[in-house]
């Protein structure tokens, strides 16, 4: 046995000291909060979409004349399918919910800004990755919604200026939703999407663990007791408390509220209402609000904007001398998208 540990720890020479100092990184007292800890929620939902995933993916037919009959059979036939199935849905609901409010902590406690405006822009591209793995997901189910969800997206970005017909074309392999429009949104879905999601999170874990977490400072706390505590097994704990909830919630909802199937996409007939998943519904009341080309130049306005907050933020503050103007504008914004998620929401139309 003896030479055995030998022989491992003569080809890995990792040993406990090299362990304690990777993982023991000082955390601040401020991180005890678990609002403070919301990074580590969607990245435990994303391990439990990869392991759902491949569960269904072993059922799933991406083809269009095959893959509602699989959904329909996960649901109905296989055992549990039901469950991973509803699993796979509302941890995909849950984990955007998470980005969103990990995003929201960063933006209000401001810490986003120097030296970490570069983590910021990959948080976008996380985001961006999220919704697009929400959005080719819907539609993977091929009912109804699914297909007339992809015809409207397509629709709209021809809106796009220059690249509009491309992306249009890239999306949907077609001027269509056709029969090689469901295996692209599977490989996106499946590899791609997924592939990118990881390849950001490593290096967004990798910045934070070179920059730490933004230091901030509570009143309540005496400033004579120590301002950080260790990562292993203080803040660990606190991250293994939150996971543990979280499945519970999760599975509880799948339980509860079990994913369910609509009518089979159909090509010729357009349903009465149109929807989109629920994070989709701010856009697309701002696209019924002012018009595809409008909506779409504003929204690219926005976009860029939010990728280059860090820098904006220090301009609007030099020019303002309003050290919060970053938490008013983001109050209002927060007021305007959760009041045009609400309208899309309440009305049919
Ligand atoms: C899959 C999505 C994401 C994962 C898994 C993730 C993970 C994490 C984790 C674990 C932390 C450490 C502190 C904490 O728990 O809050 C963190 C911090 C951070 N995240 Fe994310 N994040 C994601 C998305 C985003 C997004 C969408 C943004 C913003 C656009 C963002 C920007 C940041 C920044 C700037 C920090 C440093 C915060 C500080 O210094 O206090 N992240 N992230």
């Amino acid at each position: 046995m003896a030479r055995v540990v030998d022989w491992l720890a003569e080809r890995i020479p990792l040993n406990g000291d090299h362990l304690r100092e990777l993982t023991n990184e000082p955390v601040p007292n401020h991180m005890k909060r678990w609002w403070f800890c919301l990074g580590g929620t969607p990245a435990y939902l994303f391990v439990v979409q990869i392991v759902t995933g491949i569960l269904l993916a072993i059922y799933y037919q991406p083809s269009s004349g095959t893959a509602y009959e699989s959904v329909r059979y996960i649901t109905e036939e296989v055992r549990f399918g039901w469950y991973f199935r509803s699993m796979h849905k509302w941890a995909a609901t849950l984990m955007i919910a998470a980005v969103i409010l990990h995003q929201m902590r960063v933006y209000f406690t401001g810490a986003y800004r120097r030296p970490r405006e570069v983590n910021w822009m990959i948080g976008m591209c996380l985001l961006f990755c999220s919704l697009l793995l929400g959005f080719t997901g819907y539609s993977l189910v091929f009912e109804q919604l699914s297909y007339w969800g992809a015809t409207v997206a397509g629709n709209i970005s021809t809106s796009v200026p220059v690249v509009g017909e491309l992306a249009k074309q890239f999306l949907l392999a077609g001027d269509t939703v056709n029969e090689r429009t469901l295996p692209r949104f599977y490989i996106l879905h499946a590899a791609i999407l997924p592939t990118t999601l990881i390849l950001l999170v490593a290096v967004h874990i990798v910045l934070i663990r070179l920059h730490g977490v933004t230091e901030l400072k509570f009143e309540d706390e005496p400033a004579d007791r120590p301002q950080h505590f260790r990562f292993f097994p203080d803040h660990f704990l606190t991250e293994l408390t939150l996971g543990l909830a979280l499945m519970i919630i999760l599975s509880a909802l799948a339980t509860i509220l079990p994913a369910t199937i609509g009518p089979k996409a159909d090509p010729l007939t357009t349903p009465e209402v149109i929807k989109p998943e629920w994070f989709f519904y701010v856009t697309f009341r701002w696209l019924k609000l002012f018009g595809p080309t409008t909506a779409v130049l504003s929204m690219g306005f926005i976009v860029c904007a939010m990728f280059v907050w860090p820098w904006i933020d220090r301009v609007l503050r030099r020019v303002t001398r309003v050290p919060e103007i970053s938490v008013y504008i983001g109050i209002v914004s927060v007021f305007v998208i959760i009041g045009l998620t609400v309208y899309e929401a309440a009305v049919k139309h």
